[in-house]
């Protein structure tokens, strides 16, 4: 398949380290696809779906202990520990590795080990990045082959030139005779790792099956290698979505927003607005490759080629698009599955019908109080299935970037939405992202916690670094008057009794709306202590009943809630120490002020 040594002689090592009965390369075919997918079938790993309601579409569950991504085992193991800052466990390459290596050691025996030829960005484009992952899972297989450009054509693209080696295992060897069981792991925690080196681009992941511990293109390589790369080289790879917006007198402009882990980046990214005359498409739903081009202008490319998306609460009202995406050649992962062989899970807008399978393998009983899905149960859909794909989705060049916006999950204190007073405060703002914790990773205590840039868990390097790459983007701009304006958005405010104030969902095209008008230089703002925020009448809530009299709840900015904050900034920012830059502290004390 491919006569580039160092790949082949890579490959010989790690065959030789983890003793698989066989190595497999991946072309990437659909005979291969479904060869994978009938043996999984086969075996018990996977259920065929019913083909007349889920064509070419399949369930697996994971084992209870393999849900999320695991935090507290993942690494960043640069040589200095302060390379990896104060968010991120560290560990010296060296140590790292020869610890991993004695796991590694037959780890795959009774396996196949398969080769994944991968494109993160459109294949043969100059942005793109190739990586190879080596795993002995086949669910990875079909799930890369959604998520990436997968197969041969990667390896002619590849040709003789450095890749990104990506080494996985699930960590259950099989002895002799020894029946596997439905979904292998390590089933011990510490027995998990998800390591980066980043001074040498290698990502060995240990363990775990589920998505961002073993999709190792999306989490590992696009976001915390490629966080590394963009500071060497002066971009921004970023947990980001991309969407274009075309207002209602005809005029588009793509904006990126970063969300954390379960916030609504997959919502928004696939809005069907409510009011009239607008219209929204899809260019990615988690990950930005943002650089300038020639004429100074920041423009966005989505690097990868389907969803990994959050199920439970994804329905015809909330979100038809994602629905759709997933109508067929989807692999559903910890959803229920029904008798007549469809997919269930909450708040997916029918009643869950009799009989159905849990995605702990139980039968559906309401009495039990157990959910029928997984809180962070997931569908993997090839992107180009979703009904409003941007025509420019897949154009190497990107698309131009007019707005970024910032946001979590805050019950209070934060405004619907507010916008910077220029790129510094914009910079600060991401910074201080806070959102409610979700069940999108596993073991983190409840409340809110601060989500820098929602890159927290996915920044490859310093934190405090990596806020003054974002100030040396802002400062060397080719074109300080063409930089995104930034935004920050909040659309889980609630009200004492604990009632959202707002409706959300495809009513964020309301708040969206506004900002194009920011954009496009239409209306005025209010300025305040924490930034500039509409003028109440600015944002159209038409048709929305009793939103009106919610409105001063959402736009409030309580200064005594932000000075108690500040406090909380105070503490977040401490943490940086001498890698804080200076403009963020200067931010901060502006800030101070503006409240006193
Ligand atoms: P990752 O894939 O983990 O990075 O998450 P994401 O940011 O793409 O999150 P997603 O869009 O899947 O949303 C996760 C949850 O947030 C779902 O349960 C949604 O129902 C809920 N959600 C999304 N948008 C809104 C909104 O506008 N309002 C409210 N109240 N909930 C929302
Ligand atoms: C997230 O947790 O932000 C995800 C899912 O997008 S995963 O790919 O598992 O990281
Ligand atoms: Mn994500």
């Amino acid at each position: 398949m491919t006569k580039n040594q160092k790949l082949l002689n890579w490959v010989n090592e790690w065959a030789a380290i983890c003793q698989p009965n066989n190595v497999y390369w991946c072309d990437g075919s659909e005979e291969e696809n479904q060869r994978l997918l009938d043996e999984m079938v086969k075996s018990g790993q996977a259920v065929k779906l019913d083909d007349k309601k889920r064509p070419g579409s399949y369930a697996f569950n994971s084992d209870p202990s393999d849900v999320a991504r695991v935090e507290n085992r993942t690494f960043i193991c640069s040589e200095k520990k302060e390379d990896a800052g104060p968010t991120n466990n560290w560990k010296a390459p060296a140590e790292m590795k020869a610890e991993m290596l004695e796991k590694y050691k037959g780890c795959m025996k009774g396996r196949t080990m398969y080769v994944i030829p991968f494109s993160m960005g459109p294949l043969g484009s100059n942005i793109a990045k190739i990586g190879i992952e080596i795993t002995d899972s086949a669910y990875v297989v079909v799930n890369m082959r959604i998520m990436t450009r997968m197969g041969k054509a990667v390896l002619d693209v590849l040709g003789n030139d450095e890749f990104i080696p990506c080494i996985h295992s699930v960590g259950a060897p099989l002895e002799a005779g020894q029946k596997d069981v439905r979904w292998p792991c390590a089933s011990n925690i510490d027995d998990k790792y998800i390591s980066h080196f980043p001074e040498t681009n290698e990502i060995w992941s240990f363990g775990s099956g589920y998505g961002g511990n073993a999709l190792l293109g999306k989490k590992c390589l696009a976001l915390r290698i490629a966080s590394n790369m963009a500071k060497r080289e002066g971009w921004l790879a970023e947990h980001m979505l991309i969407m274009g917006i075309t207002n209602p007198k005809g005029e588009k402009k793509y904006i990126a927003a970063a969300f954390p882990s379960a916030c609504g980046k997959t919502n928004l990214a696939m809005l069907i607005p409510t009011i009239p005359g607008y219209k929204v498409e899809t260019v990615g739903d988690d990950i930005a490759w943002m650089k300038f081009d020639k004429d100074g202008v920041l423009r966005a490319i989505n690097p990868e080629a389907g969803f990994f998306g959050v199920a439970p609460f994804t329905s015809e009202d909330t979100n038809p698009n994602a629905m759709h995406s997933a109508d067929k050649n989807t692999i559903f992962t910890n959803v229920g599955v029904t008798p007549d062989g469809d997919i269930w899970w909450e708040g997916i807008g029918w009643d869950c019908p009799a009989g159905t399978i849990t995605w702990k393998d139980k039968v559906y009983d309401p009495a039990s109080g157990e959910p029928v899905a997984h809180p962070n149960a997931r569908f993997t859909a090839p992107a180009n299935q979703c009904p409003a794909v941007d025509p420019a989705w897949e154009d190497p060049a990107g698309v131009p970037i007019s707005a970024i916006l910032f946001g979590g999950r805050r019950p209070s204190t934060v405004p619907l939405v507010y916008q910077a007073f220029d790129w510094n405060h914009g910079t600060f703002m991401g910074s201080i992202v806070g959102s409610e914790v979700t069940a999108a990773a596993i073991g983190l205590k409840a409340g809110v916690r601060r989500d820098p840039f929602a890159m927290l868990p996915f920044c490859g390097y310093n934190m405090g670094d990596y806020f003054g790459h974002w100030v040396s983007i802002g400062k060397n701009a080719p074109d300080k008057s063409k930089l995104p304006l930034i935004f920050n958005v909040n659309w889980f405010r609630k009200s004492p009794e604990g009632k959202w104030l707002w409706p959300g969902y495809g009513d964020n095209i309301r708040v969206l709306g506004w900002i194009i008008e920011r954009v496009l230089g239409n209306v005025e703002a209010v300025e305040t202590p924490i930034g500039l925020l509409p003028k109440k009448e600015d944002i159209n809530i038409e048709g929305l009943k009793g939103q009106a009299e919610l409105m001063d709840a959402l736009l409030e900015v309580d200064k005594n809630l932000w000075l108690d904050e500040c406090e909380l900034i105070a503490e977040h920012q401490a943490q940086f120490g001498e890698s804080l830059p200076k403009e963020m502290k200067e931010q901060y004390e502006q800030l101070k002020a503006r409240l006193a």
